[in-house]
């Protein structure tokens, strides 16, 4: 299922990220304050954990975290979500995993991967924040299903509905939160309108 984040300060943000003339710094903080929003939106998939907490004045109820949280940022560009996300889930076990799309074929092609050990209550956010074709994704989730994930949520920035149908084809329960969902992908699979190559313009290396 497809949820679209939709606030003032995002467009703006995405506005700056889709800007040709935006530097590096400055894409780098405007995806921060997305990230930051789209962590804050993301909680809302999180279980919780009651217990009871003592207070100077008498016992009242707390809440916890119910899941063990897992961010799996896609190299490279979903390192630019892994600070918003770990500054508001600190509990959070952070994996990687390295794929780069074939510029030819766009296959999917890993050249990395570290996941957790996860366990009946993790929770996997894999954050990639460029949904196009969808290939990246569902690799992701191949590799995640492989070592037991049971509950995943797909976080992106900006999104074709070519990569959101694939991915809901394939994983119908699956929930994807995205920020933007642009017209479609061109004759190279790049998201139009689009911001370029998110990993490219984060790290300056354009
Ligand atoms: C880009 C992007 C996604 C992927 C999306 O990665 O960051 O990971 O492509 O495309 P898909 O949905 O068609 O799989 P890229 O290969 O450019 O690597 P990078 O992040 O290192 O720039």
């Amino acid at each position: 299922m497809l949820t679209v984040l939709d606030n003032p300060l995002v467009r703006r943000d995405i506005t700056l990220l889709r800007d040709k003339t935006t530097t590096p710094d400055r894409f780098r903080a405007a995806m921060q304050r997305i990230g930051t929003a789209l962590a804050v939106e993301s909680a809302k998939f999180l279980a919780m954990r009651t217990f009871r907490v003592q207070t100077p004045l008498e016992e009242t109820e707390g809440y916890d975290i119910g899941h063990d949280v897992v961010l799996l940022p896609v190299l490279r560009a979903g390192v630019s979500l892994v600070q918003a996300f770990s500054d508001l889930m600190p509990e959070a076990r952070i994996g990687y995993i390295g794929l780069s799309r074939n510029e030819a074929t766009l296959a999917t092609e890993e050249y990395y991967c570290n996941i957790p050990v996860l366990n009946p209550d993790s929770l996997v956010f894999i954050l990639d924040p460029m949904l196009a074709t969808g290939g990246s994704v569902c690799s992701t989730i191949e590799r995640l299903e492989a070592r037991g994930a049971k509950k995943m949520v797909i976080v992106s920035v900006i999104a074709a509905p070519e990569g959101v149908k694939r991915v809901e084809n394939a994983y119908p329960n699956l929930q994807i939160l995205t920020s933007t969902l642009d017209r479609g992908l061109n004759e190279h699979g790049f998201i139009m309108p689009g911001l370029g190559d998110a990993g490219d313009r984060y790290h300056g290396t354009v």
